[in-house]
């Protein structure tokens, strides 16, 4: 049995990766401080039987005693809130830097096999040309994108002194349900739940902006080739490899929803990268990595979800 740690694992992506991870055979256990989580993915885990510590990422003894004995560790754990993070950056690098150097130092000590980093496209900051292939120049925008960034250099450098062995994987946009409202991430989430609520869904800027969205149930396959792949201490995008308009993702939810009218507009924020689109084909090629999901029948896993966030 593969026993794989899930830091973060409470949280949006933590959560589906657990049961998904749990449903193809692998021994689970999660981490969370519950600083971020919601108590509906709380309760998914605890019903699944899927154990979950509650201790912070920073704190190395307590995370040495619960990586022991794992061969994998998934490091989800972070502050995501871009717009949240350039108001209050020290918390950022306090949280995901820091956390970072300590799940890959408790890696290396304890020789865990394999650390898959959930990194961000937010490390390339306004892309000088998409799609974004992973040579990309790293120019974040955000304390939040050059905490990832951060992040990534850590384990480079442990794996560089220390021989860790990892795998970066770029998230694009990721979406699904159990995504919280706020932040950016959760513009999907958002904009349904105005849809929802009858209200319609507010643009930020002019709408024309691009985003890259990718299905959790997507990322969560990549995660698990990421376990496989004997390409490690490589980087790979993971996106669908599409670039969707924020007006065509909003008229398309509203399409789906059969609301009728225009979306709402509201002055752009700060920190936010105008264009996004992954190149995805050296996940296709070294992960085999194929996104399942279309953005549509995605959209419907959100907006036709029966359970409540
Ligand atoms: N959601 C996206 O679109 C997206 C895109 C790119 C990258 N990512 C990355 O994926 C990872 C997971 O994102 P998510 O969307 O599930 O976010 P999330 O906020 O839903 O989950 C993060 C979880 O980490 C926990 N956490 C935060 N700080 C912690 C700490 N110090 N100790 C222990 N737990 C802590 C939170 O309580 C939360 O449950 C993050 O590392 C994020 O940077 C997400």
């Amino acid at each position: 049995m593969v026993n794989v740690l899930i830091t973060g694992g409470a949280g949006f992506i933590g959560s589906n990766l657990a049961l998904f991870l749990k449903g193809c055979g692998y021994n689970v256990i999660c981490v969370d401080n519950l600083s971020r989580s919601l108590e509906h993915n709380v309760r998914r885990l605890s019903l699944n039987g899927i154990p979950l510590h509650l201790a912070d990422v920073r704190d190395y003894d307590k995370i040495l005693d619960i990586v022991r004995g794992c061969n994998i560790v998934v490091h989800a754990a972070a502050l995501i809130d871009v717009e949240e993070s350039l108001r209050n950056s020290v918390s950022y690098f306090e949280n995901n830097v820091v956390g970072t150097a300590v799940v890959a130092k408790a890696c290396v000590d304890l020789g865990v096999e394999r650390l898959v980093y959930l990194s961000s496209a937010a490390v390339y900051g306004d892309p000088i040309k998409v799609p974004i292939d992973e040579n990309h120049p790293t120019n974040p925008l955000s304390p939040y994108g050059l905490s990832k960034l951060l992040g990534e250099n850590i384990i480079e450098f442990y794996s560089k002194i220390y021989g860790l062995k990892y795998i970066i994987l770029r998230l694009f946009n990721v979406f699904g349900p159990g995504q919280a409202f706020t932040g950016y991430a959760g513009v999907i989430t958002k904009f349904v739940n105005l849809v929802k609520g009858g209200q319609r869904p507010i643009i930020f800027g002019d709408g024309l902006q691009t985003r890259d969205f990718i299905h959790v149930l997507d990322v969560c396959n990549a995660v698990e080739a990421s376990f496989k792949t004997k390409h490690f201490n490589e980087k790979f995008n993971i996106g669908s490899g599409n670039e969707v308009k924020i007006i065509d993702l909003a008229k398309m939810i509203m399409s789906l929803a059969n609301f009728a009218g225009e979306p709402s507009f509201a002055p752009e924020r700060a920190g936010d990268v105008r264009f996004s689109c992954a190149d995805i084909s050296k996940a296709k090629r070294l992960l085999n990595f194929c996104p399942k999901l279309s953005l549509e029948e995605g959209l419907k896993t959100v907006l036709y979800c029966l359970e409540k966030y």
